[in-house]
């Protein structure tokens, strides 16, 4: 793995009375990012937090802040999270109807962030080959979108595999995201199978956070020396 392998605590988990100090414990013990998912109870059943969160969180943190926005129509949006503060936006293929998805990425880029497309489990990777040479990260989801805390679905060992393929064969260069499920016990797999950017919520935000991250962040040092 030549990519840098980040862990992106997902603050969905968190306890939001203590957010700030929570957020400092994953940026001192080697997070790189912050995996800030907003949802809309349309694209998904639940509510999530919004823009003035956001603006909040960006004045106290150095993270890269990764959105993950599982909302329908992201177009609409996209000018307001750039501005409340995220580095980069990250949206759904099945979410976009009116505009297509080359549209909503081609918006993010232009506002000079860092782009990304997900999918959800069973949508099959032939339908974002197009966007490829646009992304700056592909996300696939390894539960369905929703809710934290959910069971890692193991096919998406296989998508990931093919995902890595995909890219190396067509030299495209975007990060491969993945999100839902992952725990210190499958982590090593899920970037053996190609990812580099790691969501986690529950496994971060549970029990002891520095320990959690740290313990994250070896497996990572000892995977990047492996290869
Ligand atoms: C689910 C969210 C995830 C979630 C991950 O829809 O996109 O980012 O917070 O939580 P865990 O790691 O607990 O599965
Ligand atoms: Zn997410």
């Amino acid at each position: 793995m030549d990519r840098e392998i980040k862990l992106a605590p997902s603050i969905l988990a968190a306890d939001f009375m203590k957010l700030a100090e929570q957020i400092g414990q994953c940026e001192r013990n080697g997070a790189k990012y912050l995996h800030y998912d907003v949802m809309d109870g349309l694209f998904v059943p639940s509510l999530s937090f919004g823009l003035p969160v956001l603006s909040s969180i960006r004045k106290g943190t150095k993270l890269f802040i990764d959105c993950h926005l599982m909302i329908e129509e992201p177009l609409r949006y996209i000018d307001e999270f750039t501005d409340a503060g995220a580095d980069s936006i990250t949206v759904h293929f099945e979410a976009c109807h009116e505009h297509g998805c080359m549209e909503v990425l081609k918006k993010i880029k232009a506002n000079g962030i860092g782009c990304g497309l997900s999918i959800k489990p069973a949508t099959p990777l032939v339908h974002i080959l197009p966007y490829f040479n646009i992304v700056d990260m592909i996300l696939l989801m390894s539960v369905e979108p929703g809710f934290g805390g959910q069971k890692f679905i193991s096919s998406t060992f296989d998508k990931l595999r093919q995902l890595e393929e995909l890219r190396r064969e067509g030299g495209f260069d975007f990060d491969i995201e993945v999100d839902g499920g992952i725990t210190l016990d499958n982590v090593a797999d899920v970037i053996d199978a190609g990812a580099n950017v790691i969501v986690s919520g529950s496994s971060v935000f549970k029990g002891n956070i520095a320990d959690n991250v740290t313990k994250f962040t070896e497996i990572f040092s000892q995977k990047t020396q492996q290869n």
